[in-house]
């Protein structure tokens, strides 16, 4: 039998549309903040704007020079956290190299109730404490909840295993799965089986950042799988798994692409909102 496809461009639709009237009530502004030009980072903020411009949410591109010094960047978003008609923003990664070593200390300087991407500690923190604090999640964990609850996936007592331990991805949306009472395994480079801990999983979130590296024979039959990864190859864009044999094999899957990007899109608007709800209740 065909597996259900988990399409992000659907889920992200319904959340977007959700989210109008509330952008229309709250007129929230969404400022991207871009260094330099790289090329992946360009099409990302392309998919973001677009996104704004679907909601009719204000938004503003600060694109600054490659060889912006970090004091002056540091100036931009202090500036950014005094404007008062500013919602939210974020710096888009991967920054130049003279930055990229810094990047703990750029996302420290956000103030945490502007900071839409979730990537600061302070945000982070509450994803830890639970659901309910859950206020400004990490994007893309925020948006692969919202992928398993769009298709009414049942998280409560499965077996999640998560493939990869980065703290945009990997971590948080384990901890968001737990906080919806999952039985969690997080794997990574260092896991000694980790094809035994795969064929585990009832839900497998595989964010490795390694083109197709999770097979087919690695999954447990019925599985729910959800591909994080994006990759260029010859043979044209691909995610972490292999989609064309897994799909035979699963009860559910998310394609690449159209599966978990449109959905960190959405989530990142979502926050925005949140981020005004929020301001406007301590104002
Ligand atoms: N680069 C790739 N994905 C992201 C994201 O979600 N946020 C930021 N700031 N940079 C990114």
């Amino acid at each position: 039998m065909s597996p259900l496809i988990l399409d992000g461009k659907v889920a992200s639709a319904a959340l977007l549309e959700f989210l109008k009237p509330l952008v229309e009530t709250l007129d929230p502004k969404l400022v991207v903040v871009q260094v330099g030009n790289d090329p992946a980072s360009a099409s990302y903020i392309k998919q973001k704007v677009k996104s704004c411009d679907t909601v009719g949410m204000r938004h503003e591109h600060r694109h600054l020079d490659e060889g912006i010094s970090l004091e002056e960047l540091m100036e931009v978003i202090d500036g950014l956290n005094n404007d008062e008609d500013v919602t939210g923003f974020f710096v888009q990664l991967p920054l130049p190299a003279h930055l990229e070593s810094h990047a703990p200390d750029i996302i420290k300087a956000i103030n945490p109730m502007k900071d839409i991407d979730g990537f600061g500690a302070y945000n982070l923190g509450k994803v830890f404490l639970s659901k309910e604090f859950e206020h400004l999640p990490p994007a893309t964990p925020s948006g692969i909840i919202r992928l398993l609850e769009h298709f009414d996936i049942e998280i409560a007592g499965k077996h999640a295993v998560v493939v990869g331990r980065s703290n945009t991805v990997g971590k948080p949306v384990s901890i968001m799965l737990l906080n919806r009472n999952a039985t969690v395994t997080i794997c990574h480079s260092k896991t000694k089986d980790l094809e035994d801990q795969i064929r585990k999983g009832d839900i497998v979130i595989a964010a490795v950042g390694r083109p197709k590296m999770i097979t087919a024979d690695m999954v447990k039959e019925g599985a729910v799988v959800v591909d994080v990864g994006i990759h260029s190859t010859d043979d044209g864009l691909c995610g972490d798994t292999d989609f064309d044999a897994l799909k035979l094999k699963v009860s559910a899957i998310s394609p690449v692409p159209g599966g978990v990007g449109p959905m960190t899109v959405a989530s990142l608007i979502r926050n925005c909102v949140t981020a005004k709800e929020r301001q406007m209740a301590i104002r």
